[in-house]
């Protein structure tokens, strides 16, 4: 049995973008699908879906991220195993196309994490795509340079045939921050995290709010403890409760926020509080992608 949930960020969609972030989130989810039907790995499922999204300028990660004060890209990625606890994440990394595929060749580094000239110069020794950091900006961006918008991250979770989890972010961080910010997407524990004794989430919206309050810990320990309550299913019945509590201690500060879950079993769930968070999931059970705008549309 495979999952494989993903979503394009907690933010608000214009109703004429609606079908660009349904169309790009099919496209990444038939991506990982592919993978995981095929027998391959959690994380290179995460990896693959992760890569159509950042490949897509209607999400806030690779090509058409969200643009520093000083007008530039600055991009942030981590990669976890549910197996194994290892960690792969980059941050501030400039004229790269895929972050995420960066991160996921540190996961096997002794660092975790490596941030700016340093995280390219190890992108560029494991010959991957570098580009010049213009080519990620899209022209509606050079356009628009001086408005600023808010956008978020994309997030991945797969849970593979052979039992292991992993889950992947990737953002362009928030538009007009500070050159050399770092929000929640490259900190596990705050933007991430995967186990395969308990599940694995990936967060969106608010990094400073997501990282000062580590949700991706906080719902580990929601889903520790529902384990603890119960070895049945009953106990993961409604798998987003997990992500409540987070959302809510998000909101109280004065911040926005969506996630997406996966348990070991494969049961998926997601959450926001932010006005939409489109995401898509697939099993090998229904075989049939499900996405959604907002929670809301999912009619329950
Ligand atoms: N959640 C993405 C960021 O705050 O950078």
């Amino acid at each position: 049995m495979w999952s494989l949930i993903l979503h394009g960020g907690a933010k608000e969609i214009d109703p004429e973008e609606e079908e660009a972030h349904r169309n790009g989130c099919i496209k990444a989810l038939e991506a990982g699908r592919a993978v995981l039907a095929g027998g391959g790995t959690a994380v290179d499922a995460v990896e693959a879906a992760g890569r159509v999204l950042e490949t897509d300028p209607t999400f806030n990660a690779g090509y058409g991220s969200a643009l520093n004060s000083d007008g530039e890209v600055e991009m942030c990625a981590g990669v976890m195993e549910g197996r194994n606890f290892n960690v792969g994440a980059v941050a501030v990394i400039k004229g790269v196309r895929h972050p995420i595929s960066v991160a996921k060749a540190m996961l096997h580094e002794e660092p975790i994490l490596l941030a700016s000239d340093g995280a390219r110069r190890f992108a560029a020794d494991k010959q991957l795509e570098l580009c010049d950091p213009a080519d990620l900006v899209t022209p509606q961006q050079r356009d628009l340079a001086s408005k600023s918008e808010a956008k978020d991250t994309i997030g991945v979770v797969a849970l593979d045939q052979y039992g292991d989890l992993a889950v992947g972010t990737s953002t362009g961080g928030l538009d007009g921050s500070a050159p050399g910010r770092v929000g929640d997407s490259p900190q596990p524990g705050c933007g991430y995290y995967a186990d395969n004794q308990l599940g694995a989430v990936a967060f969106s919206g608010d990094g400073e709010h997501i990282a000062r309050k580590a949700l991706a810990a906080r719902v580990m320990q929601e889903l520790s403890a529902r384990r603890a309550l119960s070895s049945g299913q009953a106990a993961m019945a409604g798998v987003e409760e997990v992500l409540e509590p987070s959302l809510m201690e998000v909101e109280a500060i004065g911040g926005e926020a969506g996630a997406i879950v996966l348990t070991p079993t494969g049961k998926s769930g997601w959450a926001h509080n932010s006005r939409e968070f489109a995401v898509a999931f697939m099993t090998s059970e229904d075989n049939h992608p499900h996405v959604f705008v907002r929670k809301r549309d999912e009619g329950r």
